[in-house]
């Protein structure tokens, strides 16, 4: 299998393309952001301790998010390999998934880092606050708070993948097809498609 990792700020367009990504190469696309909003939807106890923390656009306790994604990880068949988008997010966070896919026979093959300004990421939340329905859309305080957030504790990761040899920055800005063709042109040496 072969694991990617969609990686950048807030509002940079990992969902969006993920989406995309997973459907032409067959990757299991797993969002931490959407698995904790459907436990806030489900009214689960876990989401109920979370709801508050991500209103105010701070990180989830690691062991939350790693424990949800483990339960995902042996669940999954029939797929050309895993395509983690808004995990991890801390280097703690990216040391236990190398060590969830060592332990499988797997590792992280690549790291694609959509590269958006801060301008442009505020400009694309506070457009989709209306319909997302999303409180940390909602106040602009927040959505800041969601970048510095990100690059504290979520942007040293790339440092650690740099080292790795697994980094690959990806012009971010665009439209959504053009950016979808900067990425498959990252992952062809990959997979063939
Ligand atoms: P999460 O759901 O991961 O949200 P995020 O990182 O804040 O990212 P977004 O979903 O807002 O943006 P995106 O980069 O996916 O962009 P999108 O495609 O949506 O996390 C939410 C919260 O959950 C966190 O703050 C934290 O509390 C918690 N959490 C989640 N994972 C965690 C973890 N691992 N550890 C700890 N806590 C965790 O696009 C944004 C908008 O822009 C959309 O409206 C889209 O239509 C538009 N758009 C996309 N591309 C373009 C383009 N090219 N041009 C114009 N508009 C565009």
């Amino acid at each position: 299998m072969v694991n990617f990792l969609i990686f950048g700020p807030p509002g940079s367009g990992k969902g969006t393309q993920s989406v995309k990504l997973a459907e032409k190469y067959n990757l299991m696309h797993l969002s931490t952001g959407d698995m904790l909003r459907a436990e806030i939807a489900a009214g689960s106890a876990l989401g109920k301790k979370m709801s508050s923390i991500m209103s105010k656009g701070e990180l989830v306790p690691d062991e939350v998010v790693i424990e949800l994604i483990a339960s995902k990880i042996d669940n999954t068949k029939n797929r050309a390999g895993f395509l983690f988008d808004g995990f991890p997010r801390t280097v703690a966070q990216t040391v236990a998934l190398e060590k969830m896919l060592n332990e499988r026979g797997m590792k992280i093959d690549s790291m694609l880092v959509l590269d958006v300004d801060h301008d442009e990421l505020v400009k694309r939340l506070i457009l989709r606050a209306d319909q997302s329905g999303r409180p940390d859309d909602a106040d602009p305080a927040v959505i800041e708070n969601r970048i510095d957030v990100y690059r504290a504790k979520t942007e040293p990761i790339i440092d650690y993948c740099r080292q790795k040899g697994i980094y690959q920055p990806v012009n971010g800005v665009g439209s959504i097809d053009e950016i979808f063709g900067r990425l498959c042109d990252g992952m062809k040496t990959f997979l063939t498609r």
